[in-house]
């Protein structure tokens, strides 16, 4: 895989997930899950940026971007959507600290990935926190929980 390849994957994967995200949240919002839904939201405000991060960094290397946009199911569930972005970052992040090496001849991009690995990490933190809080006090209290105002 050259870098620039890598680079189109990763925007491809961010626009894709990005909406994944932003479906999950509207449908949080709809149910009254507003606390859980920013949360969500936000996730995927962040990683639409990152996309359009990789996309301009693909500029500036000599390549136009593609428009693309890795498919992601929608999944209703609240606990299965959780555990779905918990094995999905958790996948993304070694794939993400591989592909540095390639890059040790340009800092720019390479510190690009550096803060992309940085943002999923405390996402997947986050992630493995709200599991482990929905087995502790259970689905029912979680829901409460997330209603927000
Ligand atoms: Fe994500
Ligand atoms: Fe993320």
């Amino acid at each position: 895989m050259t870098k620039n390849e890598f680079l189109r994957g990763l925007a491809k994967g961010w626009f894709g997930n990005s909406q994944q995200h932003s479906i999950h949240a509207q449908l949080l919002k709809a149910r009254g899950l507003n606390r859980l839904a920013a949360k969500i939201m936000a996730e995927s405000d962040e990683e639409w940026e990152e996309a359009k991060k990789v996309n301009a960094r693909l500029i500036e290397l000599g390549e136009t971007p593609v428009v693309e946009l890795q498919e992601y199911p929608v999944i209703t569930d609240i606990k299965e959507m959780l555990e779905y972005d918990c094995k999905d970052a958790s996948e993304a992040l070694p794939m993400m600290s591989k592909a540095l090496s390639m890059f040790d001849d340009d800092f720019v991009t390479r510190r690009m990935i550096e803060n992309f690995i940085i943002d999923e990490q405390d996402h997947l933190n986050w992630v493995k926190g709200h599991l482990c809080l929905i087995q502790q006090i259970g689905m029912e209290n979680y829901i409460i929980e997330m209603l927000g105002e």
